[in-house]
């Protein structure tokens, strides 16, 4: 099986994103390598080969080894190959013997090829893809080209079949060789009437055409294949050789003012995607990669860059069957040394060229391949227009990319550019197609702000839509330090103690690695989704459709549709999708009817959503494809508010310590030192075990941490849990009502700041409470402002009416609709993989925890006073648990459920995550005040 040495433990991984892997060891500057230490592999193993194929080349053929080898057979040295990612093969027929031979092949971790291959990710060498021979006539059909050509139309193709003949006895006589070709339809068809047949000169490029009427194209929307066969034959009329591919007919289009394909205005909802696997490394089983289709598509994912190396031959085939446009990347990388090499060296010239060559080579006739890139972050120089002008003459049907050096490529890309500057460009007219070949940085939990940049790119007709960085997590999976029996999700730092690392900045995953999705990848689904509705008349029941597909109409869906009152669905229907052209809008009926007598206080909300009516080869029938929530302009009649004076009575005590509150339902105990509950128990049921204690914190996000939020505001770590109170004040306005005042100081530096709260405990088992902070001027901004409440152990359900399922903040909640959900608390963690804040639930309106027997207690936001709508989380952890350990099996879990009540937790912002804030209207400055409030009650068992 091919592997990765470091996967089976030895050496031990490295990983570095910008500095060369060796740099723990030694320095060496190129084209040297290390000496002392540099790990080689020595492979040895028998084969045969069939007696039929004797006549024949035998070659071998290895799909992948990194980084550089040799090879022998039978003892006889045959040859050495660099480039970690492309084939290298090597006629091995001179070296054959009868029965057994023997092969061995030495693999050097590192070389001078290395020099180019500094891509960020975790450094694994050996032959991690498959080794096979197979064997050719000596007259054979060497290379293969097909072109697709449309007309103005994008309706009839030029089919261009280019074939290259050698002759390797030099004895052939030419006229008597024939390429013949022709092409099948999906269902085995041939499609030409007559078979296209041609003379072929030896090593000289034949190019065969035919017209083909109206074929069925292929776009990453409507994947169509043909099979192509071209048969060479000798002059007897047999057939010597038969070489088959696959044709996808496109056509691209490129230049100032355009990138088409057939004709239509590509958009890149797209992603980045490097090879691994925590059990696999790079040796990515096939398995996998279909997963890895199957979720790209499920979430409306188009394309894909393959970052930053030429991906395994069947990745490409799969994203032409499934339907995925591709970048094509060659492997080229030299990140810690690109403003020397290659830039102009001649003496790197040969290995840049034949790195896109070998690319190119392998990978022309896939119909998904829709640019190619000369690579990723190798700086610039005469050595890429070399690439360029190459790529050009060899295949001038896709436009070339290269984000280092724009200036050679056909298309301009950026990569973590923000959304005002993308704006920028939409508004230059600038007429070079522009695309981000990176964007919204996926560690840990990130990727906020989607909707604005989609607002941008659709808005501009210069701009080209871009692709997430990135796919998938690296990680390696390894047991439990102390543990065997159970294994973890290792990074950066969990190998090779002492050895410099990036830590986990390897894993920047929309899904983790085992292929388990991240939150963020529902806001992907959702900004990438294929149409929109918005409203229209929502009293006369009309909604605007748009159909974003560029070739598809809408009778692949149906629509489906509810109208739901405070989360529970009172009318719905399924409806045929209204017939909206690709490209064009629509209003559309939708048959809800007003109610004729609406709920005092109750929110009506229009959900739509269109699922796929019939299975496709990447989802099942009913999968869901795009959805869209939209408010009912109805207005509903104000509920009236029970008057106080029909509350039960309630007795106030008071002692140097506590605050009592006692009714007939109630019993409330607070403690003067710390200003919070230290019970709350309703029906003698105890609801609350201590809280609501201030907290400004969150566990750091990756992104956090990346630009040093988390030091910058430390001084909101421990602000709450040290308030000192300064004042305790109770009173009884009304019999069955008690007020208790607690103001408070906040250890912020270098000015302190001001935590107030008034509880008002009410007969009926009530406690209603309202905070404010005064945070001083020349504070950093807040992570948080909210507070905790501690749930005794066993409240394990939750149920809340708010934004959901998944977890979601103010700049990534456009996917979580509103709605009433149902989980528990151990599910509420997110899957990353260093731990961080988690859970958050924004917009929400209520929030039950409940014990086993459906016991517990209810959170309310208060309508009356405030900000109307809280964020809350329920966690079996504090913000300050998920502050430090490096992975979930380091994380302590409470019995207790801690019971997040906020006003507002800040956006997890992801524009990249070494630097970049959430955008500004998702944070949350200092130097104001905040106030918001929410009531606490009994879960009442309805
Ligand atoms: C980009 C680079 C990627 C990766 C990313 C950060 O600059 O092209 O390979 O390093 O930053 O995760
Ligand atoms: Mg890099």
């Amino acid at each position: 099986m091919p592997s990765n040495w470091e996967i089976e433990g030895y050496p031990e991984p490295i990983y570095l994103n910008i500095k060369y892997p060796w740099e723990g060891y030694e320095k060496p500057d190129f084209p040297d390598v290390p000496k002392d230490f540099n790990p080689v592999g020595s492979y040895r193993r028998t084969f045969t080969v069939p007696d039929d194929w004797s006549g024949r080349r035998t070659l071998i053929s290895f799909q992948g080894v990194k980084s550089a080898f040799f090879v022998w057979v039978n003892g006889k040295k045959v040859g050495y190959s660099e480039d970690s990612y492309t084939p290298a093969e090597f006629d091995i027929s001179p070296y054959l013997r009868p029965g057994a031979n023997s092969l061995s092949v030495e693999v050097y971790r590192w070389s001078d090829g290395s020099w180019l291959e500094d891509q960020d990710m975790i450094d694994l060498s050996g032959i991690f893809r498959d080794v096979y021979l197979y064997a050719i006539p000596l007259v054979h059909v060497h290379d293969l080209f097909v072109r697709t050509d449309l007309d103005s139309a994008f309706r009839d193709a030029t089919l261009s079949v280019t074939t290259v003949v050698r002759d390797r006895t030099g004895k052939a006589a030419k006229g008597e060789r024939r390429v013949e070709a022709q092409l099948y339809d999906a269902k085995g068809r041939p499609v030409l009437r007559r078979p296209l047949t041609g003379e072929p000169v030896f090593d000289e490029p034949l190019t065969l055409k035919a017209d083909v009427k109206a074929p069925d194209l292929w776009s990453a929307e409507d994947p169509n294949l043909y099979t192509l066969v071209v048969t060479l034959t000798d002059g007897k009329g047999r057939s010597t050789d038969i070489q088959r591919t696959r044709v996808g007919f496109r056509q691209v289009d490129f230049g100032p003012g355009k990138w088409t394909v057939n004709g239509k205005h590509v958009m890149f909802h797209g992603t980045n995607r490097h090879e691994s696997t925590p059990e696999h490394g790079q040796a990515v089983p096939e398995s996998v990669m279909v997963e890895d289709v199957l979720l790209m598509k499920r979430h409306n994912i188009n394309a894909v860059r393959t970052s930053h190396y030429p991906n395994h031959p069947r990745w490409l085939e799969l994203c032409d069957e499934y339907g995925l446009y591709a970048i094509d990347e060659t492997n080229l990388e030299t990140h810690g040394v690109r403003d020397r090499l290659p830039a102009s060296l001649p003496e790197w010239t040969d290995a840049c060229v034949d790195r896109i060559r070998s690319m190119v080579e392998r990978d022309k006739n896939h119909a998904c391949v829709v640019a190619w890139s000369l690579g990723n972050e190798a700086g610039d120089g005469d050595n890429f227009k070399t690439m360029a002008d190459w790529v050009r003459a060899r295949d001038d049907s896709r436009p070339v990319h290269y984000e280092g050096m724009n200036s050679v490529a056909d298309v301009h890309s950026e990569m973590y550019t923000k959304p005002a500057d993308v704006e920028k460009y939409g508004k230059s007219a600038n007429p070079k197609p522009y695309m981000l070949c990176e964007y919204t940085h996926a560690m840990g939990n990130s990727n906020g702000n989607l909707p604005e940049y989609w607002e941008i790119f659709e808005k501009y007709p210069n701009l080209h839509g871009g692709f997430v960085w990135d796919w998938v997590d690296q990680n390696i999976r390894r047991p439990i330090p102390g543990d065997a029996k159970h294994s973890y999700l290792s990074y950066g730092g969990d190998w090779h103690p002492g050895y410099p690392t990036d830590g986990n900045f390897s894993c920047n995953g929309l899904v983790a690695s085992t292929r388990s999705p991240h939150p963020g990848l529902m806001e992907i689904k959702k900004v990438y989704q294929p149409l929109s509705v918005t409203a229209d008349d929502l009293g006369a029941g009309t909604v605007k459709v748009r159909n974003k597909h560029l070739f598809s109409g809408l009778d692949a869906y149906e629509l489906r549709w509810s109208v739901t009152r405070n989360g529970e669905r009172v009318q719905h229907g399924t409806l045929r999708a209204p017939d909206v052209a690709p490209g064009t809008s629509r209003a559309v009926r939708l048959p809800y009817k007003k109610p004729g007598t609406l709920e005092p206080g109750a929110e009506y909300w229009l959900d739509v959503t269109f699922a796929l009516r019939d299975k496709t080869r990447w989802a099942p029938a009913g999968h869901i494809v795009a959805a869209e929530q939209l408010p009912m302009d109805w207005r509903v009649p104000t509920p009236a508010d029970p008057a106080p004076g029909t509350l039960p009575a309630l007795e106030l005590s008071e002692s140097g310590t506590e605050v009592m509150v006692t009714g007939r339902e109630v019993e409330v105990v607070l403690s003067k030192a710390s200003g919070t509950l230290s019970s709350y128990k309703v029906k003698g049921k105890l609801l609350l075990a201590g809280g609501p204690v201030p907290n400004f914190w969150r566990g750091p996000t990756d992104n956090d941490i990346g630009r040093k939020y988390h030091e910058e505001a430390a001084t909101w770590r421990d602000a709450g849990a040290k308030a000192k109170v300064t004042e305790v004040k109770a009173a009884q306005p009304s019999p069955g009502e008690v007020t208790i005042e607690v103001t408070a100081t906040l250890p912020t530096s270098p000015s302190p700041s001001a935590w107030h709260t008034v509880f008002t405990v009410r007969g009926d088992g009530e406690v209603r409470v309202r905070h404010t902070l005064k945070a001083a001027a020349g504070l950093p901004d807040l992570p948080v402002v909210g507070a905790l409440l501690t749930a005794p152990a066993g409240f394990e359900r939750i149920d809340w009416y708010g934004r959901g399922p998944h977890e979601n903040y103010q700049d990534r909640k456009s996917s979580a609709f509103v709605g009433r959900y149902r989980s528990t608390v151990d599910d509420q963690v997110a899957p990353y993989v260093r731990p961080q804040q988690t859970g958050n639930m924004t917009d929400v309106r209520n929030l039950s925890l409940a014990d086993r027997a459906g016991d517990g207690l209810t959170v309310l936001a208060d309508p009356a006073d405030g900000e109307p709508l809280l964020e809350t989380s329920a966690l079996h952890h504090t913000p300050s648990d998920l502050d430090g350990p490096k992975h979930p099996y380091e994380v302590k879990r409470r019995d207790e459920t801690i019971l997040g009540v906020n006003h507002r937790q800040m956006g997890v912002g992801g524009n990249d995550s070494w630097g970049a804030p959430p955008l500004e209207a998702y944070l949350l400055h200092s130097g104001r005040t905040y106030t918001y409030a929410y009531r606490l009650r009994a879960l009442s068992r309805a």
